[in-house]
């Protein structure tokens, strides 16, 4: 399917400023269709083999089904070539530059339509052709609705016409902007209300006006009318949030309605958003919660942290005290991981920026600081889901921290170095972390060890990181993970 810029430069010779102006007439044009209860389509000249459009063959660029009646045309229309046989009012309306109106055969099943051809004018240029068109058989028992959605509809086309609307300075419209279903109010030169829609009486009643506002400026009901002011003295549109009592928020689209330059009465589309706001008013608070969450967390992770460091100072050294100072480091890996996954948006979170930290604990805790440990980083271990992170730093910790500690007792005649190697593929997350030590004694299985560190790892690799360990001697002592990562999106917040 091509957009309408593409289908524009394939088949036109419309430049980029006026093509400007097509896309925001079909930018609004959802409103014009619902006013006028008509699929609208916009025909743009195809120009010939001598780069001329000679308005006898048209493409059609666009096409909009009304949300307020029945659409007529099922099939999608856009990028259709049509000619004088098939639109010949479009054709008419083209050469002359005024609005035509007829019937024809509109749909490929031969169904007669009413059609109204709007030539659409920029700058005193010519660009398309806009139709409503409607079946004959349809259409709403005209009431007042109908007959006052139909004259603002022509008082647009009119504006169409003499390059008045779209305009120039059209804020673009958002998701939340108010549409003619939400309640459309009709405003008169003076600024007064001419017409209500049952919508948008409802809209003001939840707003606290019961008066009957028909004949009266928006503020003598009571309502703030700063947009209309401001779209009355500009001729642009205006968007406003008015907010009548705490309680309800209405979003009102004032769009001036102008007769060759003048202001001569303005569209008004009311939306009641108070439900809309409610809900943002409420994700916002639960962002705050979830900060003060994460804040009391790590203040607990902290004075757990310094609580068992003041116990460790109590004791004389020894199992005890050693004892007390390793679960003190691994509550601050733990609060390491935990500080750095808050401050990120998502759930996930990038590894690199926790290993960093967790090596230079290593490095401090090296107990002899006379002999050089030269700890080292290489490769990269990606983004990492939370739930993969967390485990891994403790990991991480466990076996550095048994490279600084156990590695090199007793092994002076070499520079101690310590590598941790990182790679992710995207399915699998290797680790390695290498020295080149003592070594672990021949007959070590990692699988029988019973020592609280290695079964920490043991148990977090295979079990929360579903990966496998292999611990073997080779020049010192290689720790080797893989850790399964794909389709572990972490958990949504
Ligand atoms: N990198 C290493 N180099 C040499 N020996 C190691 C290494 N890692 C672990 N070991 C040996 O494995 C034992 C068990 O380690 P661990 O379970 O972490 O307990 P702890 O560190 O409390 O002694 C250590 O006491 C040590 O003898
Ligand atoms: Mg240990």
């Amino acid at each position: 399917m091509s957009s309408p810029t593409e289908l524009a430069h394939l088949h036109t010779n419309i430049d980029l400023p006026a093509l400007g102006h097509l896309q925001r007439l079909m930018a609004s044009w959802g409103m014009l269709a619902d006013l006028c209860f008509a699929d609208l389509l916009l025909f743009a000249p195809v120009t010939e083999g001598d780069g001329r459009a000679d308005g006898n063959k048209f493409v059609i660029l666009g096409q909009m089904r009304p949300s307020t009646s029945q659409t007529l045309h099922r099939q999608d229309l856009v990028g259709r070539l049509m000619d004088e046989v098939d639109r010949p009012l479009v054709v008419r309306a083209w050469r002359l530059g005024e609005i035509v109106e007829g019937e024809i055969n509109a749909t490929d099943r031969g169904e007669r339509a009413r059609i109204q051809c709007i030539p659409v004018r920029w700058q005193g240029q010519l660009l398309a052709v806009m139709t409503r068109e409607s079946a004959l058989t349809v259409g709403r028992r005209p009431g007042e609705l109908e007959r006052v959605y139909v004259e603002t509809f022509d008082r647009f086309a009119r504006m169409i016409v003499a390059g008045e609307f779209p305009f120039a300075t059209d804020d673009v419209e958002g998701e939340e902007s108010p549409r003619v279903g939400d309640g459309v109010l009709v405003l008169d030169t003076g600024g007064r209300v001419e017409y209500a829609s049952p919508n948008a009486v409802n809209a003001l009643h939840r707003m606290g006006i019961h008066s009957n506002t028909e004949g009266m400026r928006l503020d003598e009901a009571g309502m703030e009318e700063s947009a209309v002011r401001t779209a009355f003295a500009t001729g642009a549109p205006v968007t406003e949030e008015v907010e009548r009592r705490p309680d309800v928020i209405c979003l009102m689209r004032v769009i001036p309605l102008l007769d060759g330059g003048e202001v001569t009465g303005a569209l008004a589309l009311l939306r009641d958003v108070t439900d809309l706001r409610r809900r943002d008013r409420l994700l916002l608070s639960k962002d705050a919660t979830i900060r003060e969450v994460h804040h009391r967390v790590k203040n607990n992770l902290q004075t757990i942290s310094s609580l068992l460091r003041l116990q460790a100072r109590r004791l004389p050294g020894g199992d005890g005290r050693s004892a007390l100072e390793e679960a003190e480091r691994r509550i601050r890996s733990i609060s390491l991981v935990h500080d750095i996954l808050s401050r990120e948006v998502g759930e996930r979170v990038l590894f690199d920026e926790i290993v960093e930290p967790l090596v230079r604990m290593a490095r401090e805790g090296v107990l002899s600081p006379e002999r050089g440990i030269d700890f080292r980083v290489e490769g990269d271990a990606g983004e990492l889901p939370a739930e993969v992170a967390t485990p891994l730093a403790l990991v991480l910790t466990e076996l550095l921290q048994n490279a600084a500690e156990h590695a090199f007792v007793g092994k002076r005649e070499v520079e101690g170095a310590v590598t941790v190697r990182l790679h992710n593929d995207g399915e699998t997350l290797t680790v390695e972390v290498r020295d080149n030590g003592v070594g672990v004694p021949e007959d070590f299985v990692i699988e029988r060890t019973d020592s609280l560190g290695l079964s920490i790892v043991r148990d977090l690799v295979s079990g929360q990181l579903g990966g496998v360990i292999s611990m073997r001697r080779d020049d010192g002592t290689v720790v080797s993970l893989e850790i399964p990562v794909a389709g572990r999106e972490g958990r949504r917040a």
